[in-house]
């Protein structure tokens, strides 16, 4: 299981005592979604791509269609994801969410995700539609790294001293993330192509006083 490859790579910095407790946990949540890839590939390729600003020389749908994911034909896809997305709701107690756009990356050798969050969404998504063996793992950031100015560590073999986690993906891999955590990857080494999602809550928040 794809959450089991990152429990292990976690447990590896998770350091015991029974007098420290790690407060303020950031929830990635990591699933795996079983459906056919070349259709989803196919289908998702017949769309508009154009460079991204973030992704230096590489396609993208982004602001060509602001959702695939409503394509009709993706709707297996679609529901498949919100299931992901109402499981990391409730563990996380968040309200309901919904997909507000969603587009695809291809990138190639040399490409890369440079750091970045994803403004005006709640949690925000990565399904990998297409890797191979070299494709880069994503890298989340920490949050705290901004205010640990005068934390100078022995050995970086720790959570508490990590300043980012790199996560390995496979095809059919779903990742789930506040949409304020920074991430970014190295130059593609092989070859990748993601359906990026935002999100934003489904119950109507703001009331317009004129209404
Ligand atoms: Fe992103």
């Amino acid at each position: 299981m794809f959450v089991n490859t990152i429990k292990k790579i976690l447990s590896g910095l998770i350091t015991m005592s029974d007098n420290i407790v790690p407060l303020f946990p950031t929830p990635v949540g990591a699933y795996e979604i079983d459906i056919d890839l070349d259709f989803v590939y196919r289908k998702i390729t017949e769309y508009t791509s154009a460079p991204h600003f973030l992704l230096e020389d590489s396609d993208s749908s982004f602001g060509q269609d602001s959702n695939i994911l409503e394509d009709s034909e993706l709707a297996d896809l679609r529901s498949k994801i919100l299931e992901c997305i109402d499981d990391y709701t409730d563990t996380t107690c968040l309200q309901p969410l919904d997909i507000t756009g969603a587009w695809y990356n291809q990138m190639k050798k040399g490409d890369k995700v440079t750091l970045h969050r994803h403004e005006g969404s709640v949690i925000s998504g990565a399904f990998y539609v297409k890797t191979d063996e070299d494709t880069v793992p994503l890298r989340f950031q920490s949050p705290l790294k901004p205010y640990k100015m005068n934390d100078l560590y022995e050995n970086f073999n720790s959570q508490y001293a990590s300043s980012g986690v790199q996560i390995n993906v496979q095809p059919g891999s779903l990742l789930l993330f506040p949409s304020w955590l920074e991430h970014e990857t190295d130059a593609e080494r092989g070859e990748r192509c993601v359906i990026s999602f935002n999100t934003f809550y489904r119950a109507a928040m703001f009331v317009n006083p004129d209404t």
